[in-house]
């Protein structure tokens, strides 16, 4: 399988900064010259269209850069102001679309269930899901990672998820943004655990894409991403940094710590 690197950028940018930062990123994918994972970009909504035309434009040949959202909502469409629907991601060129992001879990009261109607309308729009899990501080601390991981997945996968149509990010909620990441050991333990409980529920789980994130940087990218069962990293602080981005995926390994 092809890993991923998804650079989830949060609520930052404005017009003329992300324009410049996906064309950066968009030439130097196009430019590459040997294997490099997927790169998918994730702008924030107002801004995913005019990323989508810089990736357009850029896609003179090479490997073109993915486009990817943060959030959708669960409905096609209707009366839900200020809601972006999975359909209209679609419609604006995007592959992918993260839900489930532990901000929006805990800013946004988002439950497992939501998450997973969220999954679902991905899924009917023909975007592939990239759905986060992970414990906090406190739950690890009290030893229940495992029990946490295995309610998240349950709970917020639908039941037509499978390797192909759907992306899974192990996403510790105490490493985000925190510059502290678990240890190899302990990423690989997770990981593991989804792809197991993925195989359980949904079948061959041997091309299941699970992404570590958590203040993955350059400087850590190259250790973390040889991870056994680590297909790739949905990055946040650092994708907004062209350069460092860019080490990242240049450390991520061609095949994985991957296989199960
Ligand atoms: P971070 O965020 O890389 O800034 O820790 C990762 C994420 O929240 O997706």
């Amino acid at each position: 399988m092809t890993p991923l690197i998804a650079g989830n950028w949060k609520m930052n940018g404005l017009l003329a900064s992300a324009r410049t930062l996906a064309e950066t990123i968009a030439a130097k994918v196009a430019g590459a010259t040997r294997a490099i994972p997927e790169v998918a970009l994730c702008p924030p909504a107002a801004l995913v269209h005019a990323v989508g035309q810089v990736i357009e434009q850029q896609a003179k040949g090479g490997q073109t850069v993915a486009l990817g959202a943060q959030d959708c909502h669960p409905k096609e469409k209707g009366a839900h102001t200020g809601d972006t629907s999975a359909w209209l991601l679609k419609d604006m060129g995007c592959r992918y679309v993260i839900v489930g992001h532990s901000e929006r879990r805990a800013d946004h009261g988002e439950t497992d269930a939501t998450v997973q109607s969220k999954a679902a309308a991905a899924h009917a729009a023909g975007l592939i899901p990239i759905v986060c899990v992970g414990e906090t501080e406190a739950e690890r601390d009290r030893g229940e990672t495992e029990a946490v991981i295995a309610r998240q997945v349950a709970g917020s996968l639908p039941a037509a998820a499978t390797a192909a149509n759907t992306v899974i990010a192990y996403e510790p909620v105490w490493a985000i943004g925190t510059g502290r990441t678990p240890t190899v050991p302990e990423i690989a333990a997770v990981h593991t655990q989804i792809r197991a409980l993925f195989a359980q529920r949904h079948g061959a789980a041997d091309g299941l894409r699970i992404l570590y994130g958590g203040s993955v940087k350059g400087s850590n990218a190259a250790e973390v991403l040889a991870a056994k069962g680590v297909n790739g990293a949905l990055v946040g602080g650092a994708s907004l940094d062209p350069v460092d981005f860019w080490r990242i995926i240049e450390a991520c390994p061609m095949s994985p710590g991957g296989a199960p």
